[in-house]
């Protein structure tokens, strides 16, 4: 029997071409009521491997409920098993209390995730630690060689710079697959919105940089990192990350940087009009670890290496 493969209303695009690639997609139907109440309903999936392929990004507290509902769906149904396939997982930068009345919503969300689904499929989640927030087994993929075989061609001399400390092993990671040296930024977060570059640890004068992330959201951390290197002599800029959130003002603040281009996946549907935007897709990876769970196949090479 092959999996079923439901293409979740965040990610519908995607999960098609997921679906293509390893049969058909089971219909996936989703209605709102007037009072904004979701309903949802689901083609036949008894007795299935079921993959439900629905992210968490913008909006993200519809999708994540979307995603519930469908998971509740495909359970009562008679699915045999349930994976969640998410290629951006919202609240992950919320893995710890900045302050003593905060919630630590990460793990909220791990919480809800893990009771509503056997199991999840994740994408360069924003720290590896999360993995522990679930209670249910998480297969956590890694982009960053498709990236780095992408920019690759791109990349002669630059040093990969991480944006902040927190990236310092990703820009490891990339450096080590691209033959690279590296460099970070550090980093000062203000707010929501505003983050100020407090220095630059490594020599960038006179060198072509590649500054990577595992997201872009306002863009604030872009825009800062690569001023704070221009200011420290770098030349040309070109920006990877995994996940293209663009949340406004993004659109505007990178434009005004300049840069050769912005290399980023499909995990998140985007669009960007200031800057050249390059996008992989992860559709194939996403279809081969279906392929690999659905036949008890080993995802080793496919995991996020830290
Ligand atoms: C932070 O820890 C993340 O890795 C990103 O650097 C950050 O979340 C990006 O957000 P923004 O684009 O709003 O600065």
């Amino acid at each position: 029997m092959k999996p079923a493969i439901i293409p979740g209303p965040a990610d519908r695009d995607l999960g098609l071409r997921v679906a293509c690639s390893l049969g058909e997609a089971t219909a996936c139907e989703v209605e709102r009521f007037p009072d904004g109440e979701l309903r949802v309903a689901l083609g036949p999936v008894r007795g299935a491997d079921t993959y439900i392929v629905q992210g968490t990004h913008p909006p993200g507290h519809e999708h994540l409920v979307e995603l519930l509902l469908l998971a509740d769906a495909a359970h009562r149904a008679g699915a045999a098993r349930v994976t969640g396939v998410l290629p951006y997982v919202a609240y992950a930068r919320q893995d710890r209390r900045g302050t003593e009345g905060e919630s630590v919503a990460g793990r909220v969300v791990a919480d809800v995730l893990s009771a509503a689904l056997d199991r999840v499929i994740a994408l360069d989640l924003h720290t590896p630690t999360l993995e522990a927030f679930f209670s249910c087994p998480v297969e956590h993929l890694s982009a960053v060689p498709l990236l780095a075989e992408r920019v690759r061609p791109l990349v002669d001399g630059h040093v990969v710079v991480a944006p902040d400390l927190g990236a310092v092993k990703r820009a490891q990671r990339y450096a080590s697959l691209l033959g690279l040296e590296t460099a970070a930024v550090r980093k000062h977060r203000i707010s929501g919105r505003e983050v100020e570059a407090l220095g630059v640890d490594g020599d960038v004068r006179g060198r072509d940089v590649l500054v990577v992330d595992d997201m872009i959201s306002t863009g604030a951390t872009v825009v800062a990192a690569v001023r704070a290197l221009r200011a420290g002599g770098a030349r040309r800029a070109l920006v990877v990350a995994t996940h293209a959130l663009f949340v406004p003002p993004a659109d505007g603040l990178l434009g005004s940087l300049d840069l050769d281009a912005i290399v980023v996946t499909d995990s998140v549907p985007t669009a960007l009009t200031t800057t050249p935007l390059d996008i992989v897709g992860v559709a194939p990876l996403l279809s081969d670890a279906i392929a690999r769970m659905h036949t008890e196949t080993s995802l080793a090479d496919l995991v996020a290496q830290q």
